[in-house]
């Protein structure tokens, strides 16, 4: 179903007690003043527990930032999808760019880890983007297109129904240079028009497309006004609740 989402991304940052902290603010700040959309924290994992006795108390969800793609076993340092559901973890991201560039991550594995997400119940918050080459080359519709085709559409109807999509341009991330609200349109409207072509309609209008990429309280209400973008997935801002929390508020 279609939804109106802020997700905070906090990549590698933040020690026990800041994330604490973190999380009691934008809690108490949402808790005073109703938001109009779903407020999810991507936190470190070792954060989650913590996280989600907020989430049941506030209107917080929680996400991890990465999971297995095997199932369980002898795979040293990893995090499965099974036990990230065991402590009601509702969402996880899939295929951020950091992940695909920093730990090889391939569309093939990124489609094998959003097979286990739901097989657990878990929501997959997947990540696709151009690097600043790409779009320079104007290929990014190209690349968009492939990073789906190879990725997500390999599931039936059913199961992508229940995957959130974030569009985030490489070029964007943590570099202060946004989208500008027609550039994230266009490549929005692209992707449900993509997911229309190989689903149908009403599967394109339910899914919920997020945009990321330096997105902060000053851009994030011009963003958000576009027909096809459904909310955005925050770095940087994110880490401050005053900014995360106005962010929120845009809607
Ligand atoms: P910034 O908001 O810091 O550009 O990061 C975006 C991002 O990568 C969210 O996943």
């Amino acid at each position: 179903m279609r939804q109106k989402i802020v997700a905070g991304n906090w990549k590698m940052n933040k020690t026990f007690e800041q994330a604490e902290d973190l999380v009691s603010e934008i809690a108490n700040k949402i808790d005073d003043n109703e938001p109009d959309c779903e407020v999810i924290v991507c936190t470190p994992a070792v954060f989650l527990e913590m996280a989600s006795d907020y989430a049941d108390e506030s209107q917080i969800r929680t996400a991890a930032q990465n999971v297995s793609e095997y199932e369980r076993g002898a795979y040293t340092g990893e995090i499965s999808a099974e036990m990230l559901a065991s402590m009601e973890v509702g969402f996880c991201l899939v295929g951020h760019s950091e992940r695909r560039k920093y730990f090889g991550e391939t569309d093939e594995v990124l489609a094998v880890k959003t097979e286990r997400l739901l097989e657990n119940g878990i929501i997959p918050i997947f990540c696709i983007g151009e690097v600043l080459e790409e779009r320079e080359a104007v290929k990014h519709f190209e690349v968009i297109e492939n990073q789906l085709n190879k990725g997500l559409f390999n599931l039936n109807k059913e199961e992508f129904s229940n995957i959130v999509l974030a569009y985030e341009p490489v070029w964007a991330i943590g570099t202060g240079k946004t989208a500008s609200p027609e550039q994230a349109q266009e490549i929005h409207s692209f992707i449900r028009k993509l997911i229309e072509k190989k689903y149908d309609a009403e599967t394109a209008d339910n899914t919920t497309i997020l945009y990321g990429g330096s997105c902060n309280p000053q851009n994030a209400k011009e963003l958000f006004a576009n027909a096809d973008v459904d909310g955005g997935l925050i770095g940087g801002a994110s880490l401050k609740a005053d900014d995360f929390v106005k962010i929120i508020q845009s809607f």
